[in-house]
């Protein structure tokens, strides 16, 4: 067995797997990207799984890396147990549909024991159940007996995340000897007892599984495999337990020099030395990848970390903050790999300096308010301290709810879990209902967060420029508070000075670009102003640690041109409104963005379309014109002088800001505006309605959106030109053309229409029938139209001379026709008195004259019975 250091065995793996052609990776961050079910990177494929579905293609079918990972789920045995470990780095091969079992067994135990010279009778095999190919190629390929070779099942050898690819696998176990053993004769992988130690993890990736936990087969075969890299490590280095191996055992050293302390001489200190031996690891790599402190989800966990170290760090009687020198160990010995470690050192340190003098700050008040509640509760002869009380210290006092718990324990209490939860929910439904309509990074606090209290004027420089060097990035804030760091991937408020970006105000829209520093990019994707009138940015933090500092601050300089064009163009609108409509034309609020610019104004009634041409030829002359635009600081009686129009309010306070174009317009105006009218290039008005009584609004384009607008409708002329088929100066006749004879053949249609059905009620009518001895002829339609039946039923009556009752239904709706010839009216068979009381069985009436009568009814349900009764209504006159 090779004794290699922790760092040594790293390279010997990545060297191996190159030497088989595999590509090898820098590690990924332990940020998921793109993976919502995933917290942290927790194994060595869990930022590969879109190359095992297929989704993306990798960048070579066979990688080989040693990822960072952080498992926090035994957080709580960490330091207590010889295994247990928050941070460890796991070394592994993948195939995406390349290589499969074969190779990576072969290659598995290669460099075991091979290149890492460890003993092959020391080494077993476990495989999953049924899996006989895996388990012939360990027998019969590798040569290890069958008594080493361990069938396990669906617990210990089929490997999965919660979503994602996974598969059966094949574990090579380590046999640390008898001494280890629990003495069962029979003791083998799979037994609970120390002696057999799982090294190697190979996945046969066949199946993706979904969030509904199906698993569906991958169209390839993939290999995943991991070895954590601190197991094998203690294998070679023949160490009891991680904290013996190399580099980890440097750390710990350090931190007994730090504590003055001799490790091994007190079973509760060791304790705290491992603890923190393993969270600076954990910490200092997270903060390396961005992740900072803070109350929920990764940040939380971080947090956590920190402050569980800090606080053991307390046990050792080490005084003020520590950890963050204890980073730099780290990052010395780690960054032969990470060189991202070294890149942020002193990022890393500030984070967690400044985290730990902020919870030795809660320590300490809420140490003494837990002391004097267990002293309490000791009194009352309670164990359990109240979920309420442990909310108190968490609220209040910012002392985490894990660290009451543990602190109880160690006294021998507990805690009242399920208060403690139901205060969380309260708390969060009165957060919610206080935060109103403000999204997730707190607008409403943001407006309400006045930079007046520290003093600091935040100057505006965009009129000039779209970009400031060397600005001072002076705030920042999320979920409205004040932080010193933010994170990558989140969502802040960050105050400048000098800025660039224009806040929303005046109708003009927000800026949006980049505030760019060492270390760190944030996209701003809006600009806003407190109550105040301080402007802040609203962005993302995109790479890096947020902090204050020096930053460049850079505008998206086509979006603020597009912008400018259609703020400019709002002056020369305004004043063409006034010269065609007249002077009682006030604009009442306009949107000014990107995309389009609306402009609403008072007016009695709506603008006729030879006023809205003339109001847009006006406003193209301007631009036509090529007139410079000039802004000067005016005082507001100067301004009134020179004829300005706007809002001539006390907010503008003395001075004003003028905007003039030409002789043409001259407005009072905060906006960003072009250097000449021409750079608007051209004005189209789409639309003008009314919005409220006196109140009219336009909704306009300028320049590029013009020429768009010109493209699309002249590829729609284009299009019907060739549906068609003629040049598309001459659309409008075809159409007119094709119209007309749409229309003629419509007519055509009803006409056929019609005489269909009338050939249909021919058909329909029945035979003649002999009831009371006179001749009746019965018939029943749908949808004919009452006239055309009353024509049937007299061209029936007169040419049969028979009595005739015919009814239609149509559109839900009954009528009934009957008419009777001469010699039956005779007879005593009126068509009006028959109608009638067929009708009624339907549910309706009518009548009429005795040779012919009409009558609806509403119930077509009926009709059927109402015509089988006629045969007793002419019987009842019969008789
Ligand atoms: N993905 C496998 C594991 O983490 C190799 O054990």
């Amino acid at each position: 067995m090779k004794p290699l250091g922790l760092h040594e065995i790293r390279s010997a793996f990545l060297d191996y797997f190159e030497q088989n052609e595999h590509l090898a990776l820098p590690s990924f961050s332990l940020v998921p990207q793109g993976d919502k079910s995933l917290l942290l990177i927790g194994a060595g494929m869990a930022p590969m799984k879109k190359f095992f579905t297929g989704e993306a293609e990798p960048p070579a079918h066979r990688v080989c890396t040693s990822q960072k990972c952080i498992r926090t789920g035994d957080i709580e045995n960490v330091g207590k147990t010889d295994r247990h470990a928050t941070f460890f780095e796991m070394l592994g091969n993948f195939s995406f549909g390349d290589y499969f079992k074969r190779e990576a067994i072969h290659w598995a135990w290669g460099f075991l024991t091979d290149v890492l010279e460890i003993d092959p009778n020391l080494l077993w095999a476990t495989v999953y159940l049924d899996d006989d190919e895996a388990y012939a190629i360990w027998n019969e390929e590798i040569g290890l007996p069958k008594e080493r070779i361990v069938r396990l099942g669906k617990d210990d050898n089929f490997w999965e995340l919660a979503v994602g690819p996974s598969g059966p696998c094949s574990e090579i176990y380590f046999d640390r000897g008898e001494k280890h053993g629990c003495g069962d004769p029979d003791c083998k992988p799979g037994c609970d007892c120390d002696r057999y130690i799982e090294v190697w993890n190979l996945v046969f990736t066949q199946f993706d599984k979904d969030e509904e936990g199906e698993y569906h087969p991958l169209s390839n075969p993939n290999i995943d495999t991991g070895m954590g890299l601190e197991r094998i490590a203690s294998v070679l280095q023949e160490a009891n337990n991680i904290f013996e191996i190399d580099a980890i055992h440097a750390i710990l050293e350090d931190i007994c020099a730090m504590a003055d302390y001799e490790y091994g001489t007190d079973k509760k200190k060791d304790e705290s030395v491992r603890v923190i031996t393993d969270h600076i690891r954990a910490i200092t790599f997270m903060i390396s990848d961005s992740i900072v402190p803070s109350n929920e989800g990764r940040g939380y966990v971080e947090r956590r970390l920190t402050r569980r170290a800090a606080k053991h760090g307390r046990n050792l009687g080490i005084e003020g903050a520590f950890l963050y020198k204890l980073s730099e160990s780290v990052i010395d010995s780690w960054k032969v790999q990470y060189k991202e470690l070294d890149d942020n050192r002193e990022v890393i340190a500030r984070v967690i300096k400044r985290e730990e003098e902020r919870f030795l700050k809660t320590l300490e008040t809420g140490m003494s308010l837990l002391d004097e509640e267990i002293e309490k509760l000791n009194k009352e002869g309670k164990k359990e301290l109240s979920g309420a009380e442990a909310f108190k210290l968490y609220d209040t006092y910012g002392f985490p709810v894990d660290l009451t718990q543990e602190i109880l324990a160690e006294s021998g209490f507990t805690l009242d879990e399920a208060g403690f939860e139901k205060e969380m929910e309260a708390q969060k439904v009165r957060a919610r209902e206080a935060r109103d309509d403000s999204d997730e990074i707190g607008w409403s606090s943001a407006s309400s967060f006045e930079l007046n209290d520290v003093d600091e004027a935040i100057e505006f420089v965009g009129y000039e420029t779209t970009e400031v060097t060397e600005a001072a990035l002076l705030h920042i804030l999320a979920k409205g508070e004040e932080v010193e760091q933010l994170g990558a991937g989140e969502k802040g408020l960050f105050y400048l000075t000098p800025t660039p970006f224009y806040g929303e105000s005046g109708g003009q829209i927000g800026d949006t670009g980049f505030i760019i520093a060492d270390g760190f990019k944030i996209r701003v994707e809006d600009t806003q102003k407190t109550k105040t009138g301080h402007i802040y940015a609203v962005g993302t933090v995109e790479e890096g640690i947020a902090a204050a500092g020096k930053v460049d601050a850079v505008v998206d300089k086509k979006r603020r041109e597009k912008i400018r064009r259609n703020h400019s163009v709002t002056h020369l609108l305004h004043k063409a409104l006034k010269d065609q409509l007249g002077d009682h034309v006030n604009q009442a609020g306009s949107y000014v963005g990107p995309d389009f610019m609306r402009f609403d104004f008072t007016h009695y009634e709506g603008v006729s379309d030879a006023d809205l041409r003339a109001v847009e030829e006006a406003v193209n002359d301007a631009i036509f014109k090529s007139m410079p635009v000039k802004t000067e600081i005016l005082s507001y009686d100067e301004a009134k002088d020179a004829g300005a129009v706007g809002l001539f309010e006390d907010k503008y306070g003395d001075e004003v800001r003028v905007v003039s174009m030409g002789d043409y317009s001259k407005e009072l105006c905060g906006g960003t505006h072009v250097d000449n009218t021409a750079q608007i290039g051209l004005f189209k008005i789409l639309s003008e309605s009314g919005i409220s009584a006196g109140v009219r609004r336009v909704e306009t384009v300028t320049g590029p959106a013009v020429y768009e607008l010109l493209n699309r409708s002249m590829g729609v002329n284009k299009k019907i030109a060739g549906l068609l088929k003629v040049t598309d100066d001459v659309i409008i006749d075809k159409l007119v053309q094709h119209l007309d004879k749409e229309k003629g053949l419509e007519k055509e249609l009803s006409k056929l229409h019609a005489d269909m059905a009338k050939s249909k009620m021919a058909e329909e009518v029945g035979d003649v029938e002999s009831i009371a001895g006179i001749h009746v002829i019965r018939g029943h339609f749908t949808d004919v139209a009452v006239e055309d039946l009353r024509n049937m039923a007299e061209k029936l009556r007169d040419k049969e001379n028979a009595l005739i009752v015919l009814s239609t239904v149509s559109g839900g709706k009954v009528n009934f026709v009957c008419a009777s010839p001469k010699n039956l009216i005779e007879k005593g068979f009126k068509a009006g008195d028959i109608v009638r009381e067929v009708a009624k069985i339907a549910g309706g009436g009518g009548g009429g004259r005795p040779d012919m009568a009409t009558a609806g009814a509403k119930d077509a349900a009926k009709v059927e019975e109402a015509m089988a009764r006629v045969k007793d209504i002419i019987n009842a006159i019969g008789n």
